[in-house]
């Protein structure tokens, strides 16, 4: 089964400069213990991945179809093809700034799995939703909307971020993360193989810092990270891989 998982997701940040972030990140994890992600903008997948050293590069968004007549749009074929490994689906802020829908995210997926891509997929509930408790009513309309029958713990990934912790610098409580990473792995378990439910990645996102990691990757369920903000500076992030080769470890 793969083993835990570091992701950055650099959004819409970065130019060609940035990639000098990705080579220090590179050459502080020569040999790192855990899976290391980062996702630029689609115009430095190729450079990235030809900086990336261990570090496996991902894009942000495919779009369902293999190719045609979508401007603007870049297929997991493109993704693949530019050096990509994996990419992030369904993000808050697509689904907010795009409308995407379950089912979009869902056909998203088995673009991305065509192609050889593992699909990272993110689900998570607004503050009204967590405030009204229907918290994990959300969570399992997600799932059952975007994740595919035919998920496997080698092609699926699972990125749990509350809308409301992504980039405000608050996070649930950790009892509050390891309740939902344990309902997430029993809805996966319920409605997936059980062995390959077991082994996916469970992500989780929001307000990730240096001085937060360590507490969270201790967590039942908690496979690994997917970072906005701190994966910008490959000291931050260095700082994050560190904290989740430690937990891997028992150290
Ligand atoms: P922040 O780490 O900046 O809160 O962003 C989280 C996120 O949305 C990662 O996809």
């Amino acid at each position: 089964m793969p083993g835990k998982l570091a992701a950055g997701n650099w959004k819409m940040n970065g130019v060609s400069a940035s990639l000098a972030q990705l080579e220090t990140l590179a050459a502080n994890h020569p040999d790192p213990s855990v899976e290391i992600l980062i996702c630029p903008p689609a115009t430095l997948v190729s450079k990235a991945a030809d900086a990336a050293g261990p570090i496996r590069i991902g894009g942000q968004d495919c779009h369902a179809n293999t190719s045609g007549a979508h401007t603007g749009d870049i297929s997991a074929d493109m993704l693949k093809d530019a050096g990509a490994t994996h990419v992030i689906l369904g993000h808050s802020e697509r689904r907010t700034d795009h409308g995407e829908t379950d089912q979009q995210v869902h056909d998203k997926v088995l673009a991305a799995w065509a192609s050889g891509l593992v699909a990272v997929i993110c689900i998570g509930e607004t503050l009204e939703e967590r405030e009204k408790g229907v918290t994990n009513q959300v969570l399992g309309k997600q799932l059952e909307g975007s994740v595919p029958d035919g998920a496997l713990a080698a092609n699926t990934v699972i990125a749990y971020e509350p809308v409301w912790a992504i980039g405000t610098g608050k996070i649930p409580s950790l009892d509050e993360i390891t309740q939902t990473h344990s309902f997430i792995r029993g809805f996966l378990a319920a409605h997936h193989e059980t062995a390959e439910a077991h082994g996916m990645r469970i992500l989780y996102g929001g307000s990730v810092k240096p001085d937060n990691a360590s507490e969270i990757f201790a967590l039942n369920n908690v496979d690994g990270a997917l970072v906005g903000g701190a994966s910008l500076k490959a000291a931050d992030f260095s700082a994050i891989v560190n904290a989740l080769e430690a937990s891997a470890t028992g150290v």
